[in-house]
């Protein structure tokens, strides 16, 4: 399966899928085709970039409108004959028609176990709700923001002390983990998104 990995930042995500997909043991594993960033000169095109990925970047500052920046979006994403979209600290929102196009075939990490702790800040929003239990969810993008079917989820405990920063690191582990393994059901057909909107296992 050919799988676009679409960032706006650090990466560490996309690192873990480039190293899943590398991983010579792992049969009939997907392949990264393309990464594009909305952000230039961001850590994660360089590690696509050491990984001997194409790159582009797709500024949306220099789009006079949402639809504008998307539909160069969606051209790379033709051009490239992507079949899977995964969303790895992308930071820009898309709209309901490009989410449309991609259905059952967009993923995006989100560090909450969802339903809590939606949109912005869900590390900080674990922390101000005093749980002693949050982690990440890997799940089908629908134009709802964190909403859509989930794939799968773990579960990472708050220490006492923790901040912003060390509870974000934690949570990045569990990620490192969880999303190339979502990231592979789903390239594999295993996991499909059905009609109903809910998840099923093949
Ligand atoms: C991750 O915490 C992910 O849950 C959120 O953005 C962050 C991306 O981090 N959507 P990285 O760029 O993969 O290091």
């Amino acid at each position: 399966s050919r799988i676009a990995v679409l960032i706006s930042g650090t990466g560490t995500n996309l690192q873990a899928i480039i190293d899943h997909c590398r991983d010579g043991s792992v049969e009939g594993r997907p392949s990264i085709v393309l990464v594009v960033s909305n952000k230039p000169a961001v850590e994660g095109l360089a590690r696509a970039a050491r990984a001997g990925i194409a790159t582009r970047v797709v500024d949306h500052r220099q789009y006079g409108s949402r639809a504008e920046f998307e539909e160069q979006l969606q051209g790379l994403l033709r051009e490239f004959d992507v079949h899977l979209v995964c969303l790895a600290g992308f930071m820009r929102v898309l709209s309901p028609a490009f989410v449309w196009q991609w259905n059952g075939r967009m993923l995006n990490i989100h560090p909450s176990l969802l339903p809590a702790f939606k949109g912005q800040h869900a590390q900080h929003q674990a922390l101000a709700a005093g749980v002693c239990v949050t982690g990440c969810s890997v799940h089908f993008v629908t134009e709802e923001v964190d909403a859509g079917a989930i794939v799968g989820q773990k579960a990472v405990p708050v220490e006492p002390g923790d901040t912003e920063e060390s509870l974000t690191e934690r949570i990045k582990q569990a990620e490192h983990l969880l999303y190339p393994a979502c990231v592979d059901l789903v390239a594999r057909g295993q996991v499909v998104l059905s009609p109903d909107g809910r998840v099923h296992r093949t």
